[in-house]
């Protein structure tokens, strides 16, 4: 007769002969169930060791699903393309952070909530005009949504629902603001404020590109492009920034210094900083005739595709195939990027080559983007900005399920000590000369 299946796994301790019987639920085994594990009374219990934790879930969440093998991604349940041909940044927005699709008018109040949040102190102002004029976009952005905290002290009242949905309404209404800025600063020019009777995106257009017209009227294409664009940055589950904003929000900083250390993360170019290394590396590239010695060298090891791999899609990364549609459209506006064709033939070699199909390395998200947001006329060093408006609505989900979860605590990671043991102080007097010190005298 066939055993009884059990949701359980029987751990057998080779060092002591003793089993254990654990649960597995959702497939998935509590590692604190590990430390009853011991060889002896005073032992510590059995860890688990996960660098970068790529087999250990930090939460139980219901913002985003991935299946990265079948390269599927749903917000909330309703699957990416869906929402990218459908809905609106700022409706995503809403069913990330509260759950469900608005009515009409639960919409309609949260546009106008955000909307009438996207002003910036004029101190804010005078922070972000205080930066050299070659500072990087992302430190300003870190750097504001940081001092933002210091005009909302209130925002500290983490456990007050009200004021934390206030917090939110700022959050998503102030990125592109401060995004503008940021830019504008960098080209010494006047600061535009928001005008409210625009889209989300058609604002953020104005805040950018107005000159000297009395009112702005954004490139109805451009303005949807970049809608899609931010629908597709919505979220991603719990990537580098995603746990940065639960980390700090762990300790119950405010959502604005979450906010920071959540952008901090997205800054790195293995992250948010992607999209800008595959604009560098196909304008180093220079030409399709190149592509063939840049696969060799990919190959040897001497450079990675910049754009290509992901530490869950092991498929085509779903948002790269609707931005791939998406390019189409805002080249008709903006005329072909030249970069393309070299984006494509990479793309076309790498995906017959056997080293990439081995490791299962496809485009992701930032391989296309960049190559739209130069053609749109943005600045390499914005792209990590513009993927943080998109992103914003997603931390803050993620944030507030962190909040809610009662079984979430500080997070505060385990180390294996692999240091010295302890040992005695040595006086200056007494210490081996450092050996620069030795070899000049
Ligand atoms: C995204 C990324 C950090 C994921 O990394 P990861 O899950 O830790 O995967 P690994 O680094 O373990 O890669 C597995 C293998 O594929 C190779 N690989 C991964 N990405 C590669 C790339 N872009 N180009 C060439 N080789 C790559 C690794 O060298 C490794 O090869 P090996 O098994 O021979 O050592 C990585 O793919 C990368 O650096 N990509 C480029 C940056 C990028 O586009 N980031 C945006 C993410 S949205």
């Amino acid at each position: 007769m066939a055993a009884e299946k059990k949701n359980t796994l029987t751990i057998t301790d080779n060092r002591t002969g003793k089993s254990y019987e654990v649960p597995v639920t959702d497939d998935t085994l509590r590692t604190l169930d590990l430390r009853q594990i011991k060889v002896n009374p005073d032992d510590f219990g059995l860890m688990g060791y996960d660098p970068a934790f790529t087999n250990t879930a930090s939460c139980r969440s219901a913002v985003t699903f991935i299946d990265g093998d079948k390269g599927i991604l749903r917000y909330r349940g309703y699957p990416i393309e869906q929402l990218a041909e459908q809905s609106t940044f700022l409706e995503t927005a809403y069913l990330l952070v509260h759950g469900e699709l608005p009515s009409a008018r639960e919409l309609e109040q949260w546009s106008y909530e955000i909307t009438h949040h996207t002003f910036l102190h004029e101190n804010v102002k005078k922070l972000l005009e205080g930066f050299r004029y070659d500072a990087h976009p992302m430190g300003m952005l870190v750097s504001a949504l940081a001092a933002l905290s210091t005009f909302y002290p209130e925002a500290k009242q983490i456990r007050d629902a009200e004021v934390r949905r206030k917090q939110i309404y700022r959050l998503i209404g102030k990125m592109p603001t401060i995004a503008a800025f940021a830019y504008r600063h960098s080209r010494g020019l006047p600061l535009v404020y928001p005008d409210n009777d625009l889209s989300y995106a058609g604002n953020f257009l104005n805040m950018l590109w107005k000159m000297s017209e009395v009112k702005y009227q954004p490139n109805p294409a451009l303005e949807k492009a970049l809608d899609v664009l931010f629908i597709l940055h919505g979220d991603h589950e719990q990537n580098c920034s995603a746990n940065a904003m639960r980390s700090v929000g762990s300790s119950h900083a405010d959502p604005f210094c979450s906010a920071a250390a959540a952008a901090a993360a997205l800054y790195g170019p293995l992250h948010g900083g992607a999209n800008e290394a595959v604009v560098a590396m196909l304008t180093q590239i220079g030409s399709v005739k190149n592509v063939p010695a840049t696969i060799e060298r990919v190959k040897k090891g001497e450079m990675l595709l910049m754009g290509f791999g992901h530490r869950i899609y092991k498929n085509y990364d779903p948002r790269a195939r609707i931005i791939k549609r998406i390019a189409d459209e805002v080249f008709e506006v903006t005329g072909r990027n030249p970069l393309l064709e070299i984006a494509i033939e990479l793309e076309r070699i790498a995906l017959q080559d056997d080293y990439f199909v081995k490791r299962k390395l496809y485009p992701n998200v930032d391989f296309y983007s960049g190559i739209i947001y130069q053609a749109m006329g943005f600045p390499v060093e914005m792209y990590p900005v513009l993927f943080a408006i998109g992103r914003m609505p997603g931390w803050l989900a993620q944030w507030e399920e962190m909040l809610n979860d009662k079984e979430q605590k500080i997070a505060r990671p385990r180390q294996i000590y692999i240091g010295h043991a302890q040992r005695d102080y040595v006086p200056l007097s007494k210490r081996r000369p450092a050996p620069a010190a030795a070899a000049a005298s």
